[in-house]
C-alpha cells in the first residue's frame, strides 16, 4: 500500500515532510523514482504526464493535490473505474473569500484609479462606484462560501450553478436557461466553477451580451472556461469595464500574451487559493487509511460530471 506523489515541476519536499510527520512508517515514493509499479495504490497528483497513471496495476484513488479535478480529466488515457478525490479545506475557501472581496473592493474604491492619477500627481476625489451586484457562477463549496461572506459585506449577491442550491440571502439559479437571469443585472461576474466539458468557453460573447453594459469581470475558476478573443472585444467594446484574471489556458501565462499589457486586465498568477500542505496532507492521509480499511472516501468526485 504505496503512496505516490506524482506532481512533475511542483516542489515535494514540504508535502513528504508532512505526511511522514503523520506517519513515520509510511512508504511514499516520488516520481519519476516510483519503484515497483505494482506497489502504489494511492497516488497524490497534479498535472501528471498524460497516460501516466495506466502504468500503475494496483491504483485504487487518484487524489487531487487541489480542489479542482480537470487536470485529472484532461488525460485521455485515464484509467477507469478508480476513485477520484478532490481537496475540499477551509482555508483553500476562505483564501478565495478575500481575494474575490478584496478584487471587488479595489474597483469599488478606485484604488488603481487612484494610483494612475497619482503617478500624474493629480488629486481628484469621486464617489465609490456605485453597483454592489455580484452574479457568482458556481456554487460549490468555496462558491457558496463565497457567497455569504459576500453578503456579510453587504453585497446583493446570487448565483448560478448546474443544480439548484439554496443558500440564505442568495437568489439563486441553476441550468443553461437560467444563465441569462444570473448574469443580466450583475456589477460584478465572478467565475468560480470546475472546468468540465459543459462550462469550457461559457464565459464568451453570448454570455458578455447578457450582461449589464460595464460589467466587471472576476475569473479565479479556470482559464480553459474563457474565450480569450470573446473578452478582447467584450473590453474594447465597453460591453465589459474591467476583467481580472487569476486562471489561464496556458499557465504561466507566455510572456507575448495580450492579457499582460491591457490597461483594463488585471493579472494575478492562479494565487487566488493555494493549497495549504499541512492540511492537504492530513486529507490525504485520512482518505489513504480509508482505502486501506475499505471505508468511504472524504469527498470524492463523480466521474461523469467531472467534479
Ligand atoms: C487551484 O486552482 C485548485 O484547484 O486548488
Amino acid at each position: 500500500m504505496t503512496l505516490l506523489i506524482l506532481m512533475p515541476g511542483k516542489e515535494n519536499s514540504e508535502l513528504l515532510k508532512a505526511l511522514k510527520t503523520l506517519n513515520p512508517n509510511l512508504d511514499i515514493r516520488i516520481w519519476p523514482e516510483v519503484g515497483d509499479v505494482n506497489d502504489i495504490s494511492f497516488a497524490i497528483v497534479w498535472n501528471h504526464p498524460k497516460g501516466e497513471l495506466k502504468n500503475y496495476p494496483n491504483l485504487k484513488v487518484i487524489a487531487s493535490f487541489g480542489a479542482g479535478v480537470d487536470h485529472i480529466f484532461k488525460d485521455p488515457d485515464l484509467p477507469k473505474n478508480i476513485a477520484i478525490t478532490k481537496l475540499v479545506d477551509d482555508s483553500l475557501s476562505g483564501q478565495m473569500c478575500e481575494y474575490v472581496a478584496g478584487v471587488i473592493l479595489n474597483q469599488r474604491l478606485r484604488l488603481t484609479e487612484y494610483r494612475e492619477y497619482q503617478a500624474a500627481s493629480v488629486w481628484a476625489p469621486k464617489a465609490f462606484k456605485s453597483g454592489n451586484n455580484v452574479s457568482l457562477l458556481g456554487l460549490g463549496h468555496i462558491g457558496k462560501e463565497v457567497a455569504e461572506y459576500l453578503v456579510q459585506l453587504n453585497f446583493k449577491v446570487s448565483g448560478w450553478s448546474q443544480s439548484k442550491k439554496d443558500i440564505k440571502n442568495v437568489t439563486t439559479f441553476y441550468g443553461q436557461s437560467a444563465l441569462k437571469q444570473a448574469v443580466h443585472d450583475a456589477d460584478y461576474i465572478v467565475c468560480l466553477l470546475p472546468l468540465t466539458p459543459k462550462t469550457e468557453n461559457i464565459l464568451n460573447k453570448s454570455l458578455f451580451s447578457m450582461a449589464k453594459k460595464g460589467a466587471y469581470l472576476i475569473n479565479a475558476g479556470r482559464g480553459g472556461q474563457l474565450n480569450e478573443d470573446d473578452l478582447l472585444d467584450a473590453l474594447s467594446e465597453e460591453k465589459l469595464s474591467g476583467a481580472c484574471l487569476d486562471v489561464f489556458k496556458v499557465e504561466p501565462l507566455p510572456k507575448e500574451h495580450p492579457f499582460w499589457c491591457h490597461p483594463k486586465i488585471y493579472i494575478t498568477p492562479h494565487s487566488a487559493s493555494m493549497t495549504n500542505i499541512k492540511k492537504a496532507a492530513s486529507q490525504f492521509y485520512d482518505n489513504y487509511l480509508n482505502m486501506k480499511n475499505g471505508e468511504t472516501l472524504f469527498h470524492q468526485i463523480d466521474p461523469d460530471r467531472e467534479y
